[in-house]
C-alpha cells in the first residue's frame, strides 16, 4: 500500500510484531519513528530494516508511561518531520499469574504500559493530527481482551480497557478526519508468547481453528489496511487476527 509522504510512529516496534509493523508501513514509503524501552543497541537492527527502504527514520528510547517525556518527545519529532499521521499503539507486557498469585504491583505495571501508555501517546499526538484535520490510530488489543484467559487478569483487563479506549477515541475524533481502530491478534510467535510453557502453548493451539500460530506479518497486515487510505470509513472497529481462536 502507499504511504509515501506519510510519517508513522510505532510504539514497542524494537522487535516482534511493532518492528514488522514498521517494516510494512516503511515499505510503502511511509517515514518511520520507532519508540520503545530497548536500548539504542538493540533496536539498532529493527532501524536498519526500516531504513532499508529509503525512508527516514529515527529511533526514541522512551518510555511511554511516562507522560511528561512523551509529550516532550512527541513534539520534538513533529519540529523534526513536520507532522505524524499514523500512530500504532503496540507497546505492551505481560506478567502472568493467577489471580490469586498476583500482586497488586503486577496488575499495575500491566495496566500502565498496556492501557495508560496508549492514552499517553494518543493524547500527545492527537492534538498535532487534529490541527492537520488527519490521523489513523491503531490500537494493538488482543483476543484475550474480548475472551479473558486464565493467568492473565490484569494482561486481559488491559486489553478490554485498550478496546473501550479505542472506541471512544473513534467517537470523540471522527468529525477532525482522525480514525481510531483496534487489532486483536490471538497467539503470535514473538518473544512474549516463546516463554509460556509448552503445556500452555499446546492448551493454547489446540484451540485454534486454523491449526497453527500466527506471525508478526498476520498482525501488521492488518495495520497496514487501517493505517491507509483504503480504511477511511472505518473507526472504533476491532479486527481479530486469531486463526478463528475467538468466533
Ligand atoms: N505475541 C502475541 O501472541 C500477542 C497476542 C496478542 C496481542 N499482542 C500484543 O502485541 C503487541 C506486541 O507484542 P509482541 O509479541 O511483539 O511483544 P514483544 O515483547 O516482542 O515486544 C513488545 C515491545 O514493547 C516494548 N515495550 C515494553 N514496555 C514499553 C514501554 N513502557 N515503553 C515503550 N516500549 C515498551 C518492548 O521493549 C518490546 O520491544 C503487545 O501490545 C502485545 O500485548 C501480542
Amino acid at each position: 500500500m502507499d504511504f509515501q509522504g506519510r510519517t508513522a510512529l510505532v510504539t514497542g516496534a524494537a522487535r516482534g510484531i511493532g518492528r514488522t509493523i514498521a517494516e510494512k508501513l516503511a515499505s510503502g514509503g511511509a517515514n518511520i519513528i520507532i519508540v520503545d524501552v530497548a536500548s539504542p543497541e538493540s533496536a539498532q537492527t529493527a532501524l536498519d530494516a526500516v531504513r532499508a527502504y529509503g525512508v527516514k527514520a529515527s529511533y526514541c528510547c522512551l518510555d511511554i508511561t511516562n507522560g511528561e517525556k512523551v509529550t516532550e518527545a512527541v513534539n520534538g519529532f513533529i519540529k523534526e518531520y513536520g507532522k505524524i499521521d499514523i500512530l500504532v499503539n503496540n507497546a505492551g507486557i505481560t506478567k502472568d499469574k493467577l489471580l490469586m498469585m498476583m500482586s497488586e504491583s503486577e496488575f499495575d505495571a500491566v495496566i500502565n504500559v498496556n492501557l495508560k501508555g496508549t492514552f499517553i501517546m494518543t493524547k500527545a499526538l492527537v492534538r498535532h493530527m487534529m490541527k492537520n484535520r488527519y490521523g489513523r490510530i491503531i490500537n494493538m488489543a488482543s483476543v484475550v481482551g474480548l475472551m479473558g484467559n486464565v493467568g492473565q487478569a490484569n494482561y486481559s483487563a488491559s486489553k478490554a480497557g485498550v478496546i473501550a479506549l479505542t472506541k471512544t477515541t473513534a467517537k470523540e475524533f471522527a468529525a477532525r478526519g482522525i480514525t481510531c481502530n483496534a487489532v486483536a491478534p490471538g497467539f503470535i510467535d514473538t518473544s512474549m508468547t516463546a516463554v509460556l510453557s509448552e503445556e500452555a502453548k499446546k492448551a493454547m493451539f489446540d484451540m485454534i481453528p486454523m491449526g497453527r500460530t500466527g506471525k508478526p506479518e498476520d498482525v501488521a497486515n492488518a495495520v497496514e489496511f487501517l493505517a491507509s487510505e483504503s480504511s477511511a470509513y472505518i473507526t472504533g472497529e476491532v479486527i481479530k487476527v486469531d486463526g478463528g481462536l475467538y468466533i
